[in-house]
């Protein structure tokens, strides 16, 4: 009798353990990676909001995007900015979002390699403006410049703006590891400290986000991260 009370007692104790295991490996594990990203956590939109929401704390009008890929960043983002400049180095590429983007007439298309097409640019702009650095090769069909990464090249023709709090955000950032043999993280946070000291980073959803200027301390933790997030 008494040990069947601790039996049931044990039960009871072990049960919820094993459920939340059972929930936990139902919910990561056999849900796969594309149908978690998509449909419970829409990945994408979660990216733009975090730009957009960057956008509205900072009143930036301009968003200059390298790596336009099929257009969906610049797409997404059209209805919020003054002017997006985005390029593309595959022709292909850039043919297909240029007639995609065709509506958007604040969106300008260039078809050039990133570094040349900043080159032309950035004495154009005269406003902080947000950078989004995502020109690399992403597998068949994409392209690739003269090296995989071309973001420390971009970020040599920033620092020639006479700008300097631009908001300048790296996707992919996890990509930056001597261990791959990419271009190392440390390289591209001097490269940012080149342009200004006061630069502050943050990474959040793979980006790194060099913030200039915060008025409070980890001010992108209080006012753009969304408030679930704790930190
Ligand atoms: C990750 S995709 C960009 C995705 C896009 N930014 C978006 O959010 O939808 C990277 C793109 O960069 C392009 N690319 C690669 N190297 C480049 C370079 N040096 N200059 C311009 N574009 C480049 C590739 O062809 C590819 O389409």
């Amino acid at each position: 009798m008494k040990n069947k009370f601790f039996y049931i007692l044990a039960l009871i104790f072990f049960l919820p353990v094993k459920g939340f295991f059972w929930l936990n490996f139902i919910f990561f594990k056999i849900f796969p990676y594309y149908f978690r990203r998509t449909f419970i956590w829409n990945e994408t939109n979660y990216k733009y909001s975090l730009i957009n929401k960057v956008r509205s704390h900072y009143k930036i009008k301009n968003f200059v995007e390298t790596g336009t890929y099929m257009g969906d960043t610049s797409f997404a983002l059209s209805s919020y900015f003054e002017n997006i400049f985005t390029v593309e180095l595959n022709k292909k590429l850039y043919e297909r979002s240029l007639k995609r983007l065709k509506k958007c007439d604040n969106v300008f298309c260039y078809n050039l390699s990133s570094e040349i097409f900043l080159k032309k640019i950035i004495s154009k702009i005269n406003n902080q403006s947000i950078f989004f650095l995502d020109a690399h090769y992403s597998g068949p069909g994409t392209s690739k410049g003269s090296s995989t990464f071309s973001c420390l090249k971009e970020l040599k023709e920033i620092n020639k703006s006479k700008i300097k709090n631009h908001i300048i955000i790296i996707d992919d950032i996890s990509d930056f590891s001597s261990f791959e043999n990419n271009e190392k993280l440390s390289k591209i946070i001097s490269a940012l400290e080149k342009i200004s000291k006061k630069y502050k980073f943050y990474f959040e959803y793979d980006m790194l986000f060099a913030i200039p200027d915060e008025k409070l301390h980890r001010q992108f933790y209080k006012e753009i991260i969304p408030h679930f997030l704790i930190r």
